[in-house]
């Protein structure tokens, strides 16, 4: 069985792909982590080119990484929060799951039914609340992920959430901008150090969490 990982941040190795890759370690199964963040991605275009054979046309880095979702037992899809949604770079590569739905002769279309799915989210706002959402910053980009399964019929075992570090940690403006994430998240005095910037193993019950989801989706597939 193989399950393949998805990190839909632009930046590598960063909380996202970290937090997908645990998830991915403690399935114990084969699994492949694939970051987007060196791919071109584009949305779905509306072309209907994969109407006939469910083979989505559009010429970018989405073409193997179609063959592989379609080959692996289960999917771990991992994202961060972009002004309050799902960045646009994991919601263009699920858009482009849309070739897998068709069924013109009626004999089985939405052939991403019944595959298993994990998610991992995160935020670099945390715990905070989302306005308008009624949701934690952290779970913004899950929940549009789930959303994503739900069309698909992918049957989710779970989500995990972590917080990861604003940008603005980095900027060389996070203590004097009057936007800055890290005055907003961390207060407005705040001095950047590396104690208080967010990363995954500062989140031990994070990533206890990401194991534990990690063994569930590998206990769900040895169901089938
Ligand atoms: C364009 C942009 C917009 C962002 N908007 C939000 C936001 O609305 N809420 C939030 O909690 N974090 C926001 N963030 C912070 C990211 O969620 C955070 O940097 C996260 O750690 C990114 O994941 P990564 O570390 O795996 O790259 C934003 C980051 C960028 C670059």
């Amino acid at each position: 069985m193989k399950v393949l990982g998805i990190s839909g941040s632009p930046r590598k190795s960063h909380t996202t792909e970290e937090l997908v890759k645990a998830i991915l370690d403690a399935t114990s199964l084969e699994t492949e982590l694939i970051s987007l963040h060196d791919m071109t991605i584009n949305g779905c275009i509306c072309c209907l080119g994969c109407v006939e054979d469910n083979v989505c046309k559009v010429r970018d880095d989405y073409i193997p990484l179609m063959h592989k979702v379609l080959e692996a037992d289960a999917i771990v899809v991992g994202a961060p929060n972009y002004f309050g949604r799902l960045n646009a770079l994991t919601h263009a590569f699920l858009e482009r799951f849309y070739c897998f739905r068709h069924d013109k002769d009626g004999l089985g279309g939405m052939r991403l039914s019944r595959k298993i799915g994990a998610i991992a989210s995160v935020g670099g706002g945390g715990e905070w609340e989302m306005p308008g959402r009624d949701r934690k910053m952290y779970e913004i980009a899950g929940e549009d992920i789930k959303g994503f399964f739900d069309y698909n019929e992918i049957e989710c075992v779970g989500t995990v959430e972590a917080q990861g570090a604003v940008p603005c940690f980095s900027c060389g403006y996070g203590e004097v901008c009057s936007v800055s994430g890290v005055k907003r998240f961390f207060g407005q005095d705040s001095k950047i150090s590396p104690e208080i910037i967010p990363c995954l193993d500062k989140q031990p019950e994070v990533i206890n969490k990401a194991k534990s989801l990690g063994k569930r989706l590998r206990d769900r597939l040895n169901k089938n």
